[in-house]
Order: structure tokens, then C-alpha cells, then sequence
């Protein structure tokens, strides 16, 4: 996992935390677990596209969440709530308030973790500002309880995800970060993002909709799925990620279940394939939002400039992004007198 800087006790009046979003380079469903969960092996991958929260203490005890786009639940039912709810309920501190101010920035419902990460900010942030000094692991442990992608989203970088997804191995890589073996020699890797702003598919109807497709045809033992997260860290994907090969195809096992439902996933696939060199194309998540890879930002630019005419026709918004190394990350503060 990324090495999280250590918990400062100083306290501060106010704190800015950057919640970046994630794509999955590979998302395979192994199993049904006997939680109802999936059990999954995943390799995810930050991006340099962030939410940003506000964060100061109030002395009232109240967690007031703002955020400018109204579709947004500001209650519980916003995990930045749940995640401030959780840490003070977990420090035995029931009476430290906060106001978060969240700025959104990820498209939502969109397969990009952007609200499980705006949850493992607020834990990070909050941790801080209260004062608490939870570890790493506390704050991972409390990241699981908000959801399966909140333990990702708050150490980032390049990681395999197992479990329910908060299992979590860092991919050994150079400083350099995630590499892409082009046409014309090895580069950063890099991404276009595409996302239609008004489809949006809900994650437990894409895993309900797996099972029932599935059927029976799941792996049980824990020896099989073992046996098949040693493929993934043995395999292509992780050896191209390091540099050493072209990569693979990549592989969304919720792409097969999204794809014969949504007009607009079919439609941006068969746009991204139309690029110039991509090097891979695939949804992320449980979508509907979907990538191209390229080795080195220019060309992720140049295949967005070559595809403009048919994605603003098409209706998609897009984005050109690096890959970040880190997770949500406190950006700045301002320290108490
Ligand atoms: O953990 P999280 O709240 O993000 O999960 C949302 C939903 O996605 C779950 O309620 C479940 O229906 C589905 N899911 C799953 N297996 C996983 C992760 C999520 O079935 N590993």
C-alpha cells in the first residue's frame, strides 16, 4: 500500500483534502460470498482527476455538509457524513462538529469511486483536524466499514484489490509510476476518460445482474480463488504496468453485464476504439463512465482533440488524465494561533 504520511497532533482551524478518483484496469468476479458480497481480484489505479473538501471544526457537535450540485444527498446518506459519523463515534468523541465543504469534480455514479473517496477523505481530514491521531490501519479499518472501494480510495496509487476490494497489495513500480509501452517506445500512462453525464448505472443492480447471469458458474474454494490472484500478480497486466511489455486486453467482468443495457457504454466504446493507437479500452467500475489508455499524456490529448467532434455529437464529457501515485491527501492547512 502507498505509505501514508505520519498523523500531525498540531490542530488546525481549517484543512483542504484532495479525494482523486479511480479506474480499474481489472475487475474480475471470482465468487458470491456468504455476506452476498462479490468476492473480486482488481487492479486499480488513481487519477489525477480530484474532489476537493473544505473542512473546519464547528462547536455545536453538527456535521454540516454543503456541496453545490443538488443531486447530491448532504445527510447520512452521503458517505462523507457517514465517514465524519464513524470516526467520532469510533474516538469516543461525540460532541466534535465539523462544516464540509465538498467540491465535486468526478462525474457521479459514474464507476470512478468519486463518493467513496470524498468518504476516505473526510476520514482523513478529520482525523486530523480533531485531533484523533488513528493509524493508518484504524483509519483503514473504519475505510471497510463505509464500503468495499473506501479503503482504496484513501491509500491510492497502482493497487490489487481483493476480498469485497479493501484487500489491498501495492504494485511494485518505478518512481516513475504506471509505465505504457506505445507504438513509439515506453511512456507515462495515461488516460481518456469518456462518460455520458446523464446515463448512470447503480453498482448492486450491475452485481445483481451479474449473479443472474452467472448462475452457478462461480468459483467456491478459497484455493481457486487463490489460484487466480496469483494469475493476476503473476500476469500480463502487472508486468506491462512495469514496463516490460505491451499490454494486454483488459478485462471488466461488469462490462459484459453494463454493455447489452446501455446504449451509450456500447456507443463510447466503439468511439474510444476509434482513436488513434489506443492501447486498451474498457469500462471502469460498474460504470457507465469508459477509458483509453495511451503511453504519455500528449496522445491521450490527441486522441481526445481527433474524437471531439463525435463525442460532443454523441453527448459524452471527457477528460485527459495522469495517474496519480496517492490516494485522498491532505493539501493544505491553516493552523490554529
Ligand atoms: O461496498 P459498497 O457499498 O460500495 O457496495 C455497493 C453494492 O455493490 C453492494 O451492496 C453489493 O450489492 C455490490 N457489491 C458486491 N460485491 C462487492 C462490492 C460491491 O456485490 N465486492
Amino acid at each position: 500500500m502507498t505509505e501514508m504520511r505520519p498523523m500531525d497532533p498540531c490542530p488546525v482551524d481549517q484543512l483542504t483534502v484532495e479525494a482523486p478518483a479511480k479506474i480499474n484496469l481489472h475487475l474480475e468476479v471470482l465468487g458470491l460470498r456468504a455476506d452476498g458480497f462479490h468476492e473480486l481480484a482488481m487492479v486499480m489505479q488513481s487519477l489525477d482527476l480530484a474532489d476537493r473538501l473544505a473542512i473546519t471544526p464547528r462547536g455545536d457537535g453538527a456535521i454540516v455538509l454543503n456541496c453545490g450540485v443538488s443531486s447530491l444527498p448532504t445527510d447520512g446518506g452521503n458517505l462523507v457524513v457517514r465517514a465524519a459519523e464513524l470516526l467520532r463515534q469510533q474516538a469516543g468523541r461525540p460532541e466534535l462538529g465539523a462544516t464540509i465543504q465538498l467540491e465535486k469534480r468526478i462525474p457521479i455514479g459514474a464507476g470512478l469511486a468519486g463518493g467513496s473517496s470524498d468518504g476516505a477523505a473526510a476520514l482523513l481530514g478529520l482525523n486530523r483536524l480533531w485531533g484523533l491521531q488513528l493509524d493508518t490501519a484504524s483509519l483503514l479499518q473504519l475505510a471497510a466499514q463505509l464500503g468495499s472501494d473506501v479503503p482504496f480510495t484513501l491509500s491510492g496509487g497502482t493497487q490489487l484489490c481483493f476480498g469485497r476490494g479493501e484487500r489491498l497489495e501495492p504494485v511494485a513500480l518505478s518512481p516513475a509510476g504506471p509505465r505504457a509501452l506505445g507504438p513509439e517506445g515506453p511512456g507515462e500512462l495515461a488516460v481518456l476518460l469518456i462518460k455520458d453525464p446523464v446515463a448512470s448505472v447503480s453498482t448492486p443492480w450491475a452485481y445483481g445482474r451479474c449473479r443472474e447471469l452467472r448462475g452457478d458458474f462461480y468459483l467456491e474454494r478459497e484455493s481457486e480463488f487463490e489460484q487466480r490472484r496469483r494469475s493476476l500478480r503473476d500476469g500480463p497486466l502487472l508486468a506491462a504496468l512495469q514496463g516490460q511489455r505491451a499490454l494486454p486486453p483488459l478485462r471488466n467482468d461488469l462490462q459484459s453485464v453494463v454493455e447489452p443495457e446501455q446504449e451509450s457504454v456500447r456507443a463510447g466504446l466503439e468511439l474510444l476504439r476509434s482513436a488513434i493507437d489506443p492501447l486498451a479500452v474498457a469500462m471502469s467500475g460498474s460504470g457507465p463512465s469508459l477509458f483509453a489508455l495511451f503511453a504519455g499524456l500528449e496522445r491521450a490529448e490527441a486522441a481526445r482533440e481527433q474524437l471531439q467532434a463525435a463525442l460532443t455529437a454523441g453527448g459524452f464529457e471527457a477528460w485527459c488524465c495522469r495517474c496519480s501515485h496517492q490516494g485522498a491527501r491532505i493539501t493544505a492547512t491553516v493552523q490554529a494561533p
